[in-house]
């Protein structure tokens, strides 16, 4: 196992990588300046207010506060972790990842085994569907099901043979990869200890793609009616059913600008629409629509529509997505709920009436709002004053999950309207429950001052400059009177040790603690002007810092004095402070 990556890597790596760069070949940036600007790819937007700055290797939207490092950004962008998206960077900047010893993080290197296992099981399944003596089953099942030879190479669908110890063998010849197996979950130990048998036997294989196209786990369907229907890889260290989307990889590679996407329950479903064309059909992994999926969904396109069965138990799984989606929908994402007639699930229906046909009943899918406010009022008598009191009550915190936009300010207009009662009114009654959706952090539209207070203006001028840090000569001390001078001192310490880093790699030396936070909400800031002696005005706030460092020690130095003799340190402390501050108010 890899250890914890050294912080000096992570320093020089962020001074080889240019963000504009990683960031332009996925979200194409204009030169605006001396920055570079772009939609914003975390929110939806017409206008840009996605920055990229190049001097501090740092992204910032004024919209939504999204903000980070070429390494948030991949984090962000990419859903990698963090050893991956260092593993990238690295890649790209032809560096290789050094490892401490000790600690046993997974990375991206150690895992590259796993995906090679599953890269070549899934091999050896579409193997076995041409070649094994016993595949004529398989491929008559598949015809049968009307699935064409081509979508079925297109989804790389195998066959696991029937037999206890078919990959093993093929595959698991030396302990490591016996022992990568085990960790995929493609072979199971048997309970008594006495060895290992392949999970998948005598199964149609679906194998599973992340976004990025490698093989993370497989779906394995019976060919017959035995139960259970469908079994799964089980969780990895590559595999993350809440996280994974079946078809989301085959879609963006067979649509160039995917507008929408349609999720459907199964694996055979977005196989058979696929067939039919329909190429932007996903499916969860036997799972409800998590979060993480949404807006994962929705950095892909602006629409998604959930397709589910009409009955009970179809209208209970949208409701779900429903409650899932509410804190994803900012302005321009939009959800719609498909609903099949009963007995049909998308595979069966788009076979009995075609593309056209299925496409139309996608464009007519219900808009979220109308299934939300359907839903509630068919549980209640909207004729009477109780009823819809009611209605309003349980939909109110629905509506508060929504992030503050014009989407839900029209949702409360509407339900004003379902209830009878003052849009207004009920507006005002709706806020007190409403929780901002924007992190707590994000910062106001540029600042010209990054605030009032002398600490966190000297921190966003080191933020913006690190080279002012070299000529400070006295730090000031650390004392917790003023709140944020330890992390100014911090700062301030590790800026003189290593000169030269860039904002970027200054920030991944907070990552993972709480000041982190403040740091980048400082990030951003730029001076109003260019020509500002920048150097004389960190000097002036030291000056002030260390004033109000000694005014509050004085202070407490004298309250204390209020309760009990001060002690002969104390004494000369004080003696000190007053002579430092010298004549004065
Ligand atoms: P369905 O039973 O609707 O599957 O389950 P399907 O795709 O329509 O399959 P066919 O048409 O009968 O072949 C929907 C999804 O639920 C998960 C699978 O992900 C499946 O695609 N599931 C279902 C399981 O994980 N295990 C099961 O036993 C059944
Ligand atoms: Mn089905």
């Amino acid at each position: 196992m890899a250890g914890r990556i050294p912080q000096a890597f992570i320093d020089e790596l962020l001074t080889r990588v240019d963000i504009v760069d990683v960031i332009d070949t996925r979200v194409p940036l204009k030169k605006a300046g001396r920055e570079y600007k772009a939609c914003c790819p975390f929110h939806n937007e017409k206008t840009p207010s996605f920055t990229v700055s190049q001097v501090k290797q740092f992204y910032h939207c004024f919209g939504c506060g999204a903000h980070g490092t070429a390494i948030s950004f991949l984090m962000e962008y990419e859903h990698m972790e963090f050893p991956e998206a260092v593993e990238d960077l690295a890649h790209l900047a032809g560096l290789e990842v050094p490892h401490e010893s000790g600690s046993d993080t997974t990375s991206a290197s150690t895992n590259q085994p796993l995906y090679d296992l599953l890269e070549a099981a899934a091999e050896f399944y579409q193997q076995q569907l041409r070649t094994h003596p016993h595949s004529n089953r398989a491929v008559d099942y598949l015809k049968a099901r009307g699935l064409s030879g081509e979508v079925a190479a297109r989804f790389c669908i195998g066959f696991a043979p029937p037999g206890w110890d078919n990959l093993i063998k093929a595959l698991g010849k030396d302990k490591a990869t016996h022992a990568r197996l085990l960790e995929t979950g493609l072979v199971i130990e048997r309970s008594d200890g006495s060895g290992v048998y392949d999970r998948f036997r005598d199964r149609i294989q679906f194998p599973i793609h992340d976004r990025r196209g490698r093989t993370v786990g497989f779906g394995g369907r019976v060919l017959g009616d035995d139960s259970p229907k469908y079994l799964n890889s089980p969780e990895s260290p590559v595999f993350h059913k809440g996280r994974e989307l079946y078809g989301l990889f085959e879609a963006r590679k067979a649509v160039r600008k995917l507008d929408r996407i349609l999720v459907v329950e199964g694996y055979m479903d977005v196989v058979a629409l696929a067939q039919y064309e329909i190429n932007y059909a996903v499916a969860t992994l036997g799972t409800a629509t998590t979060p993480d999926h949404l807006e994962h969904l929705y950095r892909t396109v602006p629409e998604v529509v959930f397709c589910f069965d009409g009955d009970r138990a179809g209208r209970a799984a949208a409701w779900r997505a429903l409650e899932n989606a509410l804190p994803v929908l900012s302005d321009g994402r939009e959800a719609r709920f498909l609903f099949l007639p009963e007995g049909e699930d998308p595979d069966t229906l788009v076979r009995k009436i075609g593309k056209q046909a299925f496409e139309q009943r996608i464009s007519g899918a219900v808009p979220l709002s109308d299934f939300l406010f359907d839903q509630l009022a068919s549980q209640l008598d909207m004729n009477s004053i109780d009823g819809r009191a009611r209605l309003v009550d349980q939909a109110r915190p629905l509506l508060a999950r929504l992030p503050d936009s014009i989407f839900r300010q029209m949702m409360i207009e509407q339900l004003a309207e379902i209830a009878h009662t003052d849009p207004v009114r009920l507006s005002q009654r709706l806020e007190p429950v409403h929780e901002s959706r924007l992190p707590a952090d994000s910062p106001p539209a540029a600042p010209a001052r990054p605030g009032k207070s002398a600490v966190r203006e000297a921190i966003a001028l080191l933020l913006y400059q690190p080279a002012l840090a070299g000529a400070v000569e006295e730090l000031p001390q650390a004392q917790d009177s003023v709140p944020g001078l330890a992390l100014l001192s911090e700062l301030l310490e590790l800026l003189q040790r290593r000169p030269g880093l860039n904002t970027g790699a200054i920030l991944e030396h907070w990552r993972g603690r709480d000041e982190a936070r403040h740091l980048n909400k400082l990030a951003h800031w730029k001076p109003l002007a260019e020509n500002l002696d920048l150097a004389a005005e960190l000097g002036g706030l030291l000056e002030q810092i260390a004033q109000q460092a000694t005014a509050r020690r004085i202070d407490q130095l004298l309250d204390n004095e209020h309760q009990r003799p001060l002690d002969d340190d104390e004494k000369q402390e004080l003696k000190n402070l007053l002579l430092a501050r010298g004549p004065g108010p």
